[in-house]
């Protein structure tokens, strides 16, 4: 039997993953298995796909769906619950149990645990308070890793930009991820609004942005000697404690 595997969310035009997955099942000889997509314009539209797809084994979720695919799920596990966002979901008894977890948690956390090792005494900066964020946060805690939030309203739990340029220094948080959209195909032009100058070879500046390779964000920090990264490590692993999730 054919197992079927997809992803939901809305738009879907520019999906990583069915060419992802399509690629890895023609690669690694994995028969019977298919990866589609599945626009879907509501989240109430969801049951009727169950209906649909009574053989589903698993599904991805994005934008805008996250937190909206909770209340249809039996189980969360504890990435899914710690996170407060689902972007995979395990169907098991025919379909009839289904549990959600969070495997951005899984790749950020893992990508940043092979670049930086023990991380303990570092500090860290999250630029962006949106969905991608919250998995950011939830490693970095897990990680023993102190971190401030930069939005572009300060609030309860984070500065803004010029609140930062104003009170604090660089040099106090030598681990810096950009969780914004700033810098992403097609404005590859734009960055973080932040104080570039006070970088070091001390620090580590991590772009969750995989599209371009090279980020403007990173162009300007490798510029004063920091080390890079991009977000395809992450984007790598996700998927792949997708697959390993699905098969277990
Ligand atoms: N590598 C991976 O595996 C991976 C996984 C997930 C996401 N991502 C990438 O991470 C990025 C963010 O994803 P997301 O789902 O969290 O997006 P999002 O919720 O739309 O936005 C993230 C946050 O960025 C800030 N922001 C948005 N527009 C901004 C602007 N013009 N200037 C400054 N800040 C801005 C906002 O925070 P404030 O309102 O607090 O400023 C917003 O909440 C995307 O580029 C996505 O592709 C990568």
């Amino acid at each position: 039997m054919e197992h079927l595997f997809g992803l939901i969310g809305y738009p879907l035009s520019h999906s990583f993953s069915k060419k992802y997955f399509t690629h890895k099942f023609e690669k690694e000889g994995i028969q019977q298995a298919r990866y589609e997509l599945f626009e879907l314009k509501n989240i109430e539209e969801l049951p009727a796909l169950f209906l649909q797809y009574p053989h589903l084994k698993g599904l991805n979720v994005t934008i805008p769906y996250k937190q909206q695919v909770m209340r249809f799920l039996d189980e969360l596990d504890s990435s899914a619950k710690q996170v407060g966002a689902v972007n995979t979901i395990k169907f098991e008894a025919e379909g009839s149990h289904r549990t959600g977890y969070n495997t951005d948690y899984y790749g950020f956390k893992i990508s940043l645990e092979n670049w930086i090792g023990q991380a303990e005494a570092m500090k860290a900066l999250v630029l962006g308070t949106g969905g991608a964020s919250k998995a950011v946060k939830c490693a970095l805690y897990n990680m023993d890793i102190p971190y401030q939030m930069v939005s572009r309203q300060d609030g309860e739990d984070a500065v803004s930009y010029a609140q930062l340029r104003e009170s604090h220094s660089l040099t106090d948080f030598p681990i810096i991820i950009n969780t914004t959209p700033l810098g992403m195909s097609p404005h590859t032009d734009t960055y973080p609004d932040l104080a570039y100058e006070q970088l070091t070879s001390q620090h580590f500046c991590y772009d969750l942005v995989y599209n371009p390779e090279q980020t403007a964000f990173m162009k300007r920090a490798a510029a004063q000697g920091a080390q890079v990264k991009n977000g395809l490590e992450m984007l790598h692993l996700q998927a792949e404690k997708s697959w390993e999730i699905w098969n277990s």
